[in-house]
């Protein structure tokens, strides 16, 4: 008998963390930015066996997470991924991954998926992946917008129209955002006052982006940065790519993400500025480049 082949799609799109990682776990405000070019795609297709749970790997694990809440279980399924978003670098890798897995589910089980169900089973696969997250990412995941979001309390649109770029700069190093998160979590009072600080940063942020102070916002987005680092949670190379960056015309630069690696965000006033500034940053190490109009 030939069995029948059938085939499930999801899509989703991956996201940066202008201000507010790390403060963001406990309580203080983010600002963070959809990607909405630089996507995943996962397709669930019919298999001669069943899929086995891997609890290390995010895709497996959203996919069970959909499997479990639809109560479907030992259904002969595999997957494919396409992704153009680079693994654990800040860029929400795990949750584009499990968001597009969930879809590709539901798709291939023709299941009505609400955006809250989605968010939900994202987040179960996050907690896997990263133990304790805000929900930052999946939610920047699953915004076209830019968003302001306090874990818990919920999240509200910003409108960004400054007429800047943002760079997005890849440092090749791996991010590790449980560490981070656990290192922060380490310094236990020491760290309060860098995460106030953080959080005090955002509001600022977000006043100049309201205002369209370009310069300001550069400013907190490098003071940021002094923060992030004081908690232990940069890298030597996002701060050579960061001092790098504002010692070549960048407005501002700090890293971004869970960090320990990954990736490093700077502001350019102009696209020429940011194109030279990209062009820079990859022959100082930078291994991938995006430019973001702000
Ligand atoms: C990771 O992309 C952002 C962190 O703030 C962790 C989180 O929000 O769950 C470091």
């Amino acid at each position: 008998m030939i069995k029948q082949s059938k085939i499930g799609v999801g899509k989703a799109h991956s996201k940066i963390i202008l201000m507010g990682e790390h403060a963001v776990v406990y309580g203080y405000p983010a600002i963070a930015l959809p990607l909405k070019n630089i996507e995943v795609t996962c397709r669930i297709k019919t298999a001669d066996k069943r899929l086995l749970f891997d609890a290390t790997d995010p895709l497996v694990t959203a996919i069970f997470a959909a499997l479990r809440y639809l109560g479907i279980k030992d259904e002969p399924i595999t997957y494919e991924i396409e992704s153009m978003v680079p693994e654990r670098r800040g860029m929400g890798s795990s949750a584009a991954v499990a968001i597009a897995a969930i879809r590709a589910v539901f798709d291939y089980f023709d299941q009505p998926l609400s955006m809250s169900v989605l968010e939900m089973l994202a987040n179960q696969a996050e907690i896997i992946a990263h133990t304790n997250p805000s929900g930052l990412d999946a939610k920047t995941c699953l915004s076209n917008h830019a968003i302001k979001f306090i874990r818990n309390v919920g999240f509200s649109q910003i409108k960004i129209d400054l007429g800047a770029y943002l760079i997005i700069a890849d440092t090749g190093i791996h991010g590790h955002t449980r560490e981070a998160v656990q290192a922060v979590e380490a310094l236990e009072e020491k760290a309060l006052i860098y995460l106030h600080r953080l959080g005090d940063l955002v509001e600022k942020a977000e006043a100049a982006i309201l205002s369209k102070d370009l310069m300001k916002l550069g400013s907190v987005m490098s003071e940021a940065h002094v923060n992030l680092k004081e908690l232990s949670v940069s890298s030597p190379e996002a701060d050579h790519l960061v001092s790098f960056a504002i010692d070549n015309g960048a407005l501002g630069a700090k890293m971004s993400g869970g960090g320990l690696g990954g990736c490093i965000i700077a502001l350019a006033e102009t696209k020429e500025r940011a194109k030279s500034l990209v062009q820079k940053l990859e022959e100082e190490g930078a291994i991938n480049t995006w430019i973001e109009s702000l």
